[in-house]
């Protein structure tokens, strides 16, 4: 009787781990299908398609919805299009093209900020290089055009925020290198090939006066818009001027490393390489940042998803641009640890809410989108498991 017990507490508890360890096995695919029907369960429920999704708030289970002009119009039909190509479900493309096509406003509207490429890029850009859409290449081409009416030659960069102008002067800011990749597509499919030459001196001068030395960024630079002249470097969304913002560092990794693919410029390289091994040393155990590394109250400060999600991407294309295999397996590692935890029940929402990823931070000085869900986080969490779904394969 007793062995009999003894064997059926051991035929439990075999069972037990072994159900364990099958949850804990993190699975790209399996991810990005629990992500797509997700996704798709939302789409079909909103019924307006100008309206997009951009962020829950924290009594809420459902998303807040902006209009075409807000900054984050381009994540949910980009959301779409990952979630499309993870799935190659039909449905889920007619969801992405009935969210694109209002974005068409922002091609032909004159620019009123840096996130052209955000807007169109992310919804435009991965139609086109899903569908092959001639209309949607059209769109690009006009967006990357209406992107660069935005550029001083005399500072040689891109007026990221006009209505800060009065304020900060030329402004330039970090996230704006995101927007550079609208420029390096257009000039090489069918654009003007002045638009290469603006994206490459924007992430000169981004290079030389928002990297810092210390290895991380300003959030914003202040041009003299009449001279040229570099005025000062500080922060809008960061802890403090010489603080290391989460999110405006990933921006810099990501950026740098994509401007180096689209240029074989080795400075733009060295300073994704720089920018990255830093985040990296500072980066808490768990491969999600808090949103700013230098908050006093950390731990007890909030994290940013979204941040880890854009780190994973651009540590993703790093891995595969840089030749030294010791590096390319650093960030291949340290994006896959970062996507393995964003996947685990601390960050993936599973059906506590609407979204896939909890806990992003947007603009907390701000006192806005603070530890909550946010568009830009699922979009590029998708990204990421994609480009490691990918590369994977590749591997094998
Ligand atoms: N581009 C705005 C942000 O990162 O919050």
């Amino acid at each position: 009787m007793t062995r009999l017990f003894l064997i059926a507490i051991s035929l439990l508890m075999f069972a037990c781990t072994s159900t364990q360890k099958k949850e804990t096995v993190f699975n790209p695919s399996k991810m990005l299908d629990i992500s797509a029907k997700k996704i798709k369960k939302t789409s079909l429920e909103l019924t307006n398609s100008e309206e997009f999704l951009r962020n829950i708030p924290k009594d809420s289970v459902d998303w807040k919805v902006v209009g075409v002009k807000d900054w984050c119009s381009g994540f949910w039909p980009g959301v779409l299009w990952y979630a499309y190509e993870a799935s190659g479900d039909i449905e889920l493309k007619a969801e992405a093209e009935r969210f694109t096509t209002p974005v068409k406003e922002i091609a032909y509207t004159p620019a009123l900020d840096h996130d052209i490429g955000f807007q169109v890029f992310c919804s435009y850009g991965n139609g086109y290089r899903l569908t092959g859409n001639e209309e949607y290449k059209t769109i690009i081409l006009a967006a990357a055009d209406t992107l660069a009416t935005l550029y001083n030659p005399k500072v040689g960069s891109i007026l990221s925020w006009p209505i800060m102008v009065e304020e900060m002067g030329h402004n330039t800011i970090i996230d704006n290198m995101m927007n550079l990749e609208l420029l390096f597509w257009a000039s090489k499919n069918g654009g003007n090939k002045e638009l290469y030459n603006i994206a490459e001196s924007h992430a000169k001068v981004t290079m030389k006066y928002i990297v810092r030395s210390d290895n991380a960024v300003f959030h914003v630079a202040d041009f003299n818009q009449e001279t040229g002249e570099f005025v000062k470097g500080h922060t809008h969304q960061g802890l403090s001027d010489e603080s290391m913002w989460a999110r405006g560092q990933t921006w810099g990794i990501y950026g740098f490393a994509m401007s180096y693919r689209e240029t074989g410029n080795k400075d733009f390289l060295n300073t994704s390489i720089r920018l990255a091994d830093h985040f990296l040393e500072r980066l808490p155990e768990d491969g999600v940042p808090y949103w700013d590394f230098d908050d006093p109250k950390i731990p007890n400060a909030p994290k940013d998803a979204s941040a880890a999600g854009v780190a994973a991407c651009g540590l993703l294309e790093l891995s595969s641009l840089v030749e030294d295999k010791v590096l390319k397996e650093k960030y291949f590692n340290a994006a896959k640890k970062s996507l393995e935890i964003l996947s685990s029940k601390e960050y993936f929402s599973g059906d506590k809410n609407k979204a896939l990823l909890l806990h992003s931070t947007g603009h907390l000085p701000n006192n806005s989108e603070i530890d909550i869900p946010i568009i830009y986080a699922d979009y590029y969490y998708m990204e990421a498991l994609l480009r490691l779904k990918k590369m994977e394969a590749k591997n094998k």
